[in-house]
């Protein structure tokens, strides 16, 4: 038996205009994981996909249609036979869990898929690099978000704080000093595809207004990266307040994403946000430790379905700035 796990993520700047070749940065989420589990079966049973979370245990024939609940994962099992060259699916039975939250702005999605191709690729005998897996993943993020930059996949597969620009060489982030930050779910389901295409649609109808939107938003993005790796986190809170007005800008904010930032800014945090897809799913809040409780408490009272505290880590080792990952 081979089992692989993955993080959720959280975008912490630079949403949405990443797709238009902006900076952005994201870090992973690990209080939340998607797991894969592989395991041999009788010789003719054939691959069988069982995914409890979305009440799916069937064939992979039968997932493979593109209206089946399990047509994105049949299609990562599949992209990653033909990876390791493998024709014909192999006697096996493929198990899900996830405690990620499905279109909520928390990688669910990429992260289930980069669990399902390295606990796969280790089942049948073969090794991935980290770049590898993001790759495949890709693939089924393009299934999930129609035209996706890639930041999920990349920060889902290298698990680390990235500072991502689309069809650029990856860039881990280094972090200085540690801070936190609360995730809080809207508890609106809100597929990033929809939200993506809607921006599309306004970005085509006023390209000058949206292209100097994410401008403003690339600007942000670079001064939180240098804050970051300087390890000035002072400077990330009104950084992601100033972001955030401009998501509300390309129209991506809603009712129950504003109750939550203007909750948790009321109750002490240094800034929020709304990360992701927005329209729903969740915004964060950076918060200095002696607030968590009160933010929290602000953020349950809010309407919030549940808030993940979650600690961004400094990166070992003297360095700065950004790195190339390795390939
Ligand atoms: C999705 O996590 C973030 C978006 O910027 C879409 C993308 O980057 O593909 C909204």
């Amino acid at each position: 038996m081979s089992s692989a796990c993955a993080p959720g993520k959280a975008i912490l700047f630079g949403e949405h205009s990443v797709v238009y070749g902006r900076p952005a940065i994201a870090v992973p989420v690990s209080q939340v994981r998607a797991c894969a589990t592989v395991e041999g079966t009788p010789p003719g049973s054939g691959l069988v996909i069982d995914a409890t979370d979305l009440h799916v245990c069937c064939p992979l024939r039968t997932a493979s249609k593109a209206e089946h609940p399990a047509y994105a994962l049949a299609t990562t099992v599949q992209h990653t036979l033909q990876r390791l060259g493998i024709d014909i699916a192999p006697d096996l039975t493929l198990r899900i869990s996830s405690t990620i939250p499905i279109a909520c702005g928390l990688g669910s999605g990429a992260a289930v898929a980069t669990a399902t191709v390295r606990a796969l690729a280790q089942h049948l005998g073969h090794t991935l690099s980290t770049l590898e897996v993001s790759q495949l993943v890709y693939q089924t993020e393009v299934l999930h978000h129609g035209t996706p930059s890639g930041i999920d996949n990349t920060v889902i597969a290298f698990e680390q704080p990235i500072y991502f620009v689309k069809d650029q060489p990856i860039q881990l982030l280094a972090v200085k000093r540690a801070f936190w930050l609360l995730i809080a779910d809207t508890g609106v389901a809100s597929p990033t595809r929809i939200a993506v295409a809607d921006v599309r649609r306004a970005w085509q109808k006023q390209a000058a207004a949206f292209e100097a939107l994410f401008d403003k938003i690339a600007a942000i993005a670079d001064q939180a990266a240098a804050a970051i790796s300087n390890g000035n986190t002072a400077a990330l809170g009104p950084l992601m307040n100033e972001n955030h007005e401009l998501l509300v800008r390309l129209g991506v904010s809603s009712p129950e994403l504003e109750r939550l930032v203007r909750a948790a800014r009321e109750a002490g945090a240094q800034g929020a946000k709304l990360s992701g897809g927005g329209r729903g799913g969740n915004m964060i809040a950076q918060v200095s430790p002696p607030e968590t409780q009160r933010v929290a408490t602000a953020l349950k009272k809010a309407g919030a379905s549940s808030v993940i505290a979650s600690c961004v880590e400094a990166t070992a080792g003297p360095g700065s700035g950004w790195q190339a990952a390795p390939a």
